[in-house]
């Protein structure tokens, strides 16, 4: 009989430098008007110079283990999703691995770009329900303003820095996760990517940054959402009434209210922060979970829906019962 897990412990870290839309004004052809009513974005957070995507998944973790009370020693699994790691290799599980002192845990990173954390979770589900892991910690961490390209304004505006965590446990009882939907298109790869230093002569060029056509992403994302989440919840046996709060990948707000009206569930039930942290990539969806436990929008018995997507292309969807 596969074991149950349920969340016992979340954290979060957004770096304190606040980058006000207003400050982007100085130095790129854009306004705070265009990129509120484009995108809802306000600010964003960046990291400082001594940051990095471990340092910050580090802070994020400590705090989702001293939530739940657990000692990092007891973990079985460190599982960070990234897509901006300091390296490429170690993995950056390694290095926070170490930085928490969980020395039986394993440790691997995870891509699936802004689908990460979705993937994540549902990866370290299988190591509990198949009974090899007992405590595992999911990590989404991502800086990308290391990756942007400072003088594109259709990509900088976008992004922010952050990390979020959350604590898996086994236990006896009702399982968390209902059940997920992962997909992925490479067809359309082009839509999304930052060149990496393993490969690529015109990285040589132009530097590794993100290049993206928005446009296109933006009506993939609203579709890729839909049908990932009709499926997802089709598959836990639920009707999108049922859903009690969707989490959303934050990209941009737009994306989500056309989301919800295709989805025909009420806007207020779409978690939103995106004005404050822009997109956080993998991380944007266990900010926002922390968040929303915070301000206590999620009670026990909530049917939670998980949707992700991003570069890949790639989507991930998940319903989680509290
Ligand atoms: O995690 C997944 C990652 N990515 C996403 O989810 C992004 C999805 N896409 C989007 O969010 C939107 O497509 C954007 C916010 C990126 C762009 O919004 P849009 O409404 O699709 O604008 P657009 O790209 O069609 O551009 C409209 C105009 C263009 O000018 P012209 O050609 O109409 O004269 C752009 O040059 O807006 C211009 N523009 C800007 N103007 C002021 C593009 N960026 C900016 C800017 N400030 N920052």
């Amino acid at each position: 009989m596969p074991k149950a897990a349920r969340v016992t412990g979340w954290g979060k870290y957004l770096p304190s430098r606040v980058v006000t839309n207003h400050e982007l004004e100085d130095t790129l052809d854009t306004t705070d008007e265009w990129i509120r009513t484009r995108t809802g974005i306000k600010e964003r957070r960046l990291a400082a110079s001594h940051e990095t995507t471990s340092s910050m998944a580090t802070m994020a973790a400590s705090q989702a283990l001293a939530s739940a009370g657990m000692e990092p020693q007891d973990l079985d699994l460190v599982l960070v999703a990234t897509c901006t790691p300091e390296h490429l290799l170690p993995a950056s599980a390694s290095v926070v691995q170490n930085a928490l002192g969980a020395r039986r845990a394993a440790a691997f990173d995870l891509n699936a770009a802004c689908s990460g954390f979705v993937y994540a979770l549902a990866t370290a589900y299988q190591f509990i329900a198949a009974g090899n892991f007992e405590n595992i910690l999911v990590v989404g961490s991502e800086i990308y303003s290391r990756i942007l390209n400072w003088k594109d304004r259709s990509t900088s505006i976008l992004f922010g820095d952050g990390a979020g965590a959350v604590l898996l446990q086994a236990q006896d009882g009702e399982p968390g996760l209902l059940s997920f939907i992962l997909g992925s298109d490479g067809s359309r790869a082009n839509l999304l990517y930052v060149p990496g230093p393993a490969g690529a002569t015109e990285a040589g060029r132009n530097g590794f940054y993100l290049s993206m056509k928005g446009a296109e992403v933006f009506k993939f994302a609203v579709k890729a959402m839909c049908q990932a989440s009709r499926k997802a919840v089709e598959a836990a046996n639920l009707s999108l009434s049922d859903i009690e709060l969707v989490i959303p990948h934050q990209a941009n707000y737009r994306i989500s209210q056309a989301a919800a009206h295709s989805l025909g569930i009420p806007l207020e039930r779409f978690f939103s922060n995106v004005e404050r942290y822009g997109n956080t990539s993998s991380a944007s969806i266990p900010i926002a979970l922390c968040e929303a436990l915070e301000e206590g929008r999620v009670r026990p018995g909530d049917h939670l829906l998980m949707v992700g997507f991003g570069g890949g292309l790639s989507w991930g969807a998940l319903v989680w019962k509290w």
